[in-house]
């Protein structure tokens, strides 16, 4: 008998094995980690279970993620993915509209999976799709006008567009996205075994405290507390816009807290693949020992709380320090580079200033 990938042999992880995985690339977000390994796991199993007549007893476990930006969201999904050795594809929510409006279909969605597993039907039927942004396609009946109301656009039908392909049944999907849309050339595929992770933000309730995150961004020595300070509602969730029906095909649900000083710092640090050891990973090819300090890693995170943009942006902050070493590295083998706080500092004001950017 051949060897099966792991998502299709008997053998299924246990939440626990897929927790571990998740938390050697995942910092922090325990529930969340707990969450998506139970909703992998009840996935995996009824993916499993040979049902008679099609009709199957475990419910689909569609997970949808809160969190703000730079939480890891995406990337929790993502390395269920990598784990699962399974297809993959990001989806913005935003991008599709209900048919015959202009934007993409949500068969398309299905498409780009299909892409990812090269084409291979079987394969993309047991893939993970991430829709983001799934808070921009409320249904707003009021307030639309004031302000941010363009996400009432077509929000509502791409919610009801997306029910079909949540819910587990067989549509048309695009048989090669990449190629211009040729209505002739598309393929029958059953989304039921397909694991749907949705996310938002949702930043508009106010999930997260941010005047306290604020107040100890200065200094205080005192540990930001990025918990999540309002666990947000199902009422909360049908009065955002979400229609019921949509909701109730996301059944699993959990938050993400806002990630603080010192989970950053083990960001930079700690994954096997984080942005500081990729660096000195690169140089060392070059022959030099690239070294930050402590203080030159506080800077980068301190900057990361000031622009609010969670865990985003710490690769871009980290590569414009590198700038200039990335440059002259092939002509300084054998050196030894210590980037310390004052290096980091300055170098990360001049990246704000050449941004436009006169904050703080
Ligand atoms: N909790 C985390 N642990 C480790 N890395 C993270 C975490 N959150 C974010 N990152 C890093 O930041 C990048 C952006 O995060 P992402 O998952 O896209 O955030 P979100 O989807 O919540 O906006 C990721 O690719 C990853 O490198
Ligand atoms: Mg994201």
């Amino acid at each position: 008998m051949k060897t099966s990938p792991r998502s299709t042999s008997l053998a299924i992880p246990t939440p626990r094995q897929v927790y571990d995985y998740l938390n050697r690339y995942v910092i922090g977000q325990d529930r969340a980690k707990r969450t998506v390994a139970i909703a992998a796991y009840n996935h995996l199993k009824r993916c499993n279970q040979k049902a008679p007549g099609g009709k199957r007893l475990i419910k689909k476990s569609n997970v949808l993620l809160i969190g703000p930006t730079g939480s890891g969201k995406t990337h929790i999904a993502r390395t269920l993915a990598e784990f699962l050795e399974v297809p993959f594809t990001v989806a913005d929510a935003t991008e599709y509209t209900e048919a015959g409006y202009y934007g993409k279909d949500v068969e398309v969605l299905v498409g780009e999976l299909l892409h990812q597993a090269d084409q291979d039907v079987a394969l993309a039927q047991r893939g993970i799709v991430f829709i983001d942004e799934v808070d921009k396609i409320a249904r707003r009946s009021q307030g639309a006008r004031t302000g941010a109301g363009s996400r009432d656009i077509g929000g509502e039908g791409v919610q009801q567009g997306l029910l079909k392909i949540l819910e587990g049944r067989e549509i048309f999907v695009p048989l090669n996205v990449t190629q211009h849309w040729n209505k002739h050339d598309f393929v029958a595929i059953d989304t039921q075994d397909i694991l749907f992770i949705a996310a938002g933000t949702f930043s508009d309730l106010r999930l997260y405290d941010d005047a306290k995150s604020r107040a100890v961004g200065f200094g205080s020595g005192g540990e930001q507390t990025g918990k999540v300070s309002r666990p947000i509602t199902e009422k909360q969730l049908l009065d955002y816009g979400l229609l019921a029906e949509f909701l109730g095909r996301l059944p699993v649900r959990v938050q993400l807290d806002q990630l603080a000083e010192p989970e950053l710092m083990r960001i930079l640090t700690v994954p096997p693949d984080s942005v500081i050891r990729e660096y000195q990973a690169l140089l060392k090819m070059d022959g030099v020992d690239l070294q930050f300090s402590e203080d030159a890693l506080r800077e980068i995170v301190r900057f990361s709380v000031r622009k609010h943009t969670g865990a985003r942006s710490l690769r871009t902050f980290v590569e414009e320090i590198c700038h200039e070493i990335m440059f002259e590295a092939p002509e300084r083998r054998g050196d030894t580079i210590v980037i310390d706080g004052k290096t980091a500092a300055r170098r990360l004001e001049a990246f704000a200033e050449a941004a436009g950017d006169s904050e703080g």
